[in-house]
This record gives structure tokens, sequence and C-alpha cells, in this order.
């Protein structure tokens, strides 16, 4: 892997946080063996992710064995080596997030009945969340400025790489996978119909009573009093304030951007994602 920075580290036109792979790992998932019965969770980091992973983690929570001590063993990070066990050894269903690329990914996912739930959110907000993470997370630099912050992330030099690369390659390549797409503030509008969504895409045939539990375990209130879901099981060199979950809102952006960056990314925006068919949702809310 390609030094990028204290913190990063580059491969593959992918960008990873220092120490949490190896290139030979990365490269093994190429063979890894895909199950029909398997879920994936795909986001850009700060894009809701143990959000979602709260709700599948819920949906499958009387299928799978409660042996598991928290969201993150029970749907483990397919790409980082720390902690990882033997994949192969575990009953269906599996349950896996990951925020790789598709050209990083299993190539069994093609063209097969594994699911993918992809996740994204309003890149302003998911730069702001991502900004006040790097002052959390223990081996990520803490950036110098807001301003500076913009140009690494614009430049797709954080952990991800670039954001509009991740939604266009992942929206690209839609068609070669069982994958739907859910936004954050889909799930901030209507949780419950987030949630049902889900449930359909997943084919569990929850009862009501089941989807208002789940629900109910995944609002921000909730999962922030929910140390297995707040990630509050870490050590606190990797969390150093102790919890996952900050403000969970739609448009903080606008606390921290000025009028001229938010032009400039506008503007970025558009250029980079020209031609690529999605509406976003969150130019509505
Ligand atoms: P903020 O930093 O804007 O609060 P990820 O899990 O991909 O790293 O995303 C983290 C973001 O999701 C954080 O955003 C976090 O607070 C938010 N989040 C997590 N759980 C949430 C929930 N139940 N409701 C709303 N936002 C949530």
């Amino acid at each position: 892997m390609e030094r990028v920075t204290d913190d990063l580290v580059k491969y593959k036109d992918y960008i990873f946080a220092k120490d949490m792979t190896t290139a030979e790992y990365i490269d093994s998932l190429q063979t890894f063996e895909i199950r029909d019965s398997d879920v994936f969770l795909v986001t850009y980091p700060k894009s809701g992710t143990i959000w979602a992973q709260q709700i599948i983690t819920s949906i499958y929570e009387k299928e799978i064995s409660d042996d598991y001590p928290n969201n993150l063993e029970m749907m483990p990070w397919l790409e980082y080596t720390e902690s990882r066990s033997d994949y192969s050894l575990r009953p269906d269903p599996r349950l896996f997030a990951s925020h790789l690329t598709p050209v990083l990914m299993p190539l069994g996912l093609k063209n097969k009945k594994a699911k993918i739930i992809y996740v994204m959110r309003n890149p302003k907000d998911n730069l702001v969340s991502y900004f006040h993470f790097c002052f959390n997370w223990g081996t990520l630099k803490n950036p110098e400025s807001f301003e500076s912050f913009l140009d690494q992330w614009l430049a797709g030099n954080v952990g991800g790489a670039s954001w509009f690369n991740h939604i266009r390659e992942w929206f690209g390549k839609r068609d070669q996978y069982n994958i739907m797409f859910l936004t954050y503030e889909d799930m901030i509008l209507d949780l419950k119909n987030a949630v049902m969504k889900i449930c359909h895409f997943l084919e569990r045939n929850l009862t009501e009573a089941d989807i208002n539990k789940i629900v109910e375990k995944a609002t921000f209130k909730n999962m922030k009093h929910d140390p297995k879901a707040n990630y509050e099981f870490l050590p606190e060199d990797k969390l150093k304030k102790g919890q996952f979950l900050r403000k969970g809102k739609v448009g903080d952006w606008k606390n921290a951007f000025t009028v001229a960056q938010s032009e400039r990314f506008d503007q970025i925006f558009e250029e980079q994602m020209k031609g690529v068919p999605l509406k976003f949702i969150w130019e509505t809310v």
C-alpha cells in the first residue's frame, strides 16, 4: 500500500485509514466465496452506516445467533483485518458491512442473489460528519481547519477515497448486482417506511409489531443509549469520544459551510455528477 499521509494509505485508487487492512487481504476478497443468502451493507463512510447496520441486524435478530456481543460482530466489516474471523465458518445468513468500491468487492457478488443495500447521504452533510469524525477516530489526523478538510474531501484524499467516484461506480454498475439504494434522508423523513423498504428487499416478512420494534431501536435517541449500536465497546484509542453517534441531523452543513464554500462545492458536484441519472432526495428535503 502506498503512503498518502501519516494516517492514510492508497491501494488500487482506494484510500484506507492506516493499519486497517493489507493489500494481500484486499486482493484475496476477489475470490471471497459469496452465498446467495449473504447481505452486504455498502456505504461511503459517514453516510449512516451504523444506523442501517442497526436496522439490518435487528431484522435478522431472530435468525442469527445471539452469541455476537455487538452490531460490529454481527455484521463485520468485510475489508478490515483486525478481529476478523473465518467468515466461511459463519452460518447463513451472513451480514457484512463495507465501504469498498465495486472493483475491490468479491467477484462472486455479480449476477448473484446475494443482496446489497447501498446507503448514501447528502455529500455536504457527509463532509461535515466526516470532519467531526476525524477528531473522534483515534488513527485519523485532526484537520487543521474546515477549509483544509473541504479541500481534502473534494480531492478524495480521505478514507473511502472520492465520494463522487463511490456513488458513480456503484450506481453505474447497479445492473450487475442485486442492489437497493437508500438515502440517509429517506431514513430521517420516514424511518418506518425505510425499514419496510429494507424488509421488502431482503424478503423478510415481519409483523407490524416487529417492524415497530426495529424502528424504535433505530431512533437516534435509542441508538445513542445503546452501547452495542453506539460502538461504545471500542477502546478509547480508537473512539476518542467514546460514542459514534454525533448529531444525526439533515442540513447540518449549513452550520459549517460559508456561502463561497457551498458555491464551490455545488460547482464541483455538478461537474462530477454530470450524466449520472440519479435524482438526489436531499435536493428536495
Ligand atoms: P453526524 O455526524 O452528522 O451526526 P456512519 O455510520 O456511516 O459513520 O455515519 C455516521 C453518521 O450517521 C453520524 O452523523 C451519526 O450521528 C449518524 N447516525 C447514526 N445513527 C443515527 C440515527 N439513528 N439517526 C440519525 N443519524 C444517525
